[in-house]
């Protein structure tokens, strides 16, 4: 698995978004870098990480110990983070998600809370998908395997992602974004949107979490509103939430000064 790594403090392990990578990091991850070792991963089969659970680079995974090809399911990609984590010798983390890596965030809570001292959710969202929903996303990777995904999946998705406010004034983000999807290996991201079609309902999960975690939401957001930020809020025990305006679904990059100022204080207070 293909991640990137910074800074020194407190660990802090950030999962990106869908159809993105680890790079979706870089604005958020400089800011926290006096505060915090940041470790962005490329989920399996995008970025740099293939589908089969090796890496060109980062940590070789032998032969023999590698997942193959697996059923898609967050649940897989939650199992090479929690590798990652043994590998790197981190029996504890802050655990951070936007999206997809909020999805990919509560499958490993579900499977090892005890590695979890706090959790980041940034839009993202607990119901799993409705029929209509998943039935999108099989549409969606079978014509990614069809056709490859350059420039329609951008073209359908920057709308969704980006806040207006980034879209009408910020062309170097919408740019970056842009570029960030069309670099996704279109098997890869088949394969991602069929494990998000089968993740199951987690707010169970997150009302049984007992640490700090705080629920970040971009005002701009159509994809995941603040409605479900605020239902994910109200159910963790120790939730607060944050509303960034002028953002939409990716913070991270439309509006990462604003985010490191909200995630610094609370990490300071994260006992890890
Ligand atoms: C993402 O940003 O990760 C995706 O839009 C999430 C999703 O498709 O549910």
């Amino acid at each position: 698995m293909h991640y990137i790594e910074s800074g020194a403090g407190t660990p802090l392990v950030l999962l990106h978004a869908f159809p993105v990578d680890a790079r979706m990091w870089n604005p958020l991850r400089v800011r926290l870098e006096d505060q915090a070792r940041v470790i962005a991963p490329d989920q399996r089969g995008l970025g740099e990480s293939s589908l089969d659970g090796s890496s060109a680079h980062g940590l070789a995974t032998p032969p023999e110990e590698r997942l193959v090809a697996e059923t898609p399911s967050v649940d897989v990609v939650a199992a090479d983070i929690l590798a990652l984590l043994d590998e790197l010798e981190l029996p504890r983390v802050v655990l951070g998600g936007c999206s997809m890596g909020g999805y990919v965030a509560s499958a490993l809570l579900r499977a090892a809370p005890q590695r979890v001292a706090g959790l980041l959710l940034i839009d993202t969202k607990a119901p799993a998908d409705t029929d209509a929903e998943r039935a999108k996303r099989g549409d969606v990777a079978d014509r990614a395997e069809r056709e490859g995904t350059a420039q329609w999946l951008s073209e359908a998705m920057l709308p969704a992602l980006l806040g207006a406010t980034t879209r009408e004034n910020h062309p170097e983000i919408v740019a970056a974004v842009r570029d960030l999807i069309e670099s996704q290996p279109t098997e890869g991201v088949a394969w991602a949107q069929r494990a998000m079609a089968q993740r199951p309902d987690c707010l169970d999960t997150l009302q049984g979490f007992e640490g700090p975690a705080m629920v970040v939401v971009g005002e701009e957001d159509t994809i995941t509103p603040t409605a479900e930020a605020r239902r994910m809020a109200e159910a963790l025990p120790r939730g607060e939430l944050v509303e960034l305006p002028g953002s939409g679904h990716l913070p991270s990059m439309e509006a990462p000064e604003a985010l490191a100022e909200a995630v610094r204080p609370w990490l300071s207070r994260v006992d890890v």
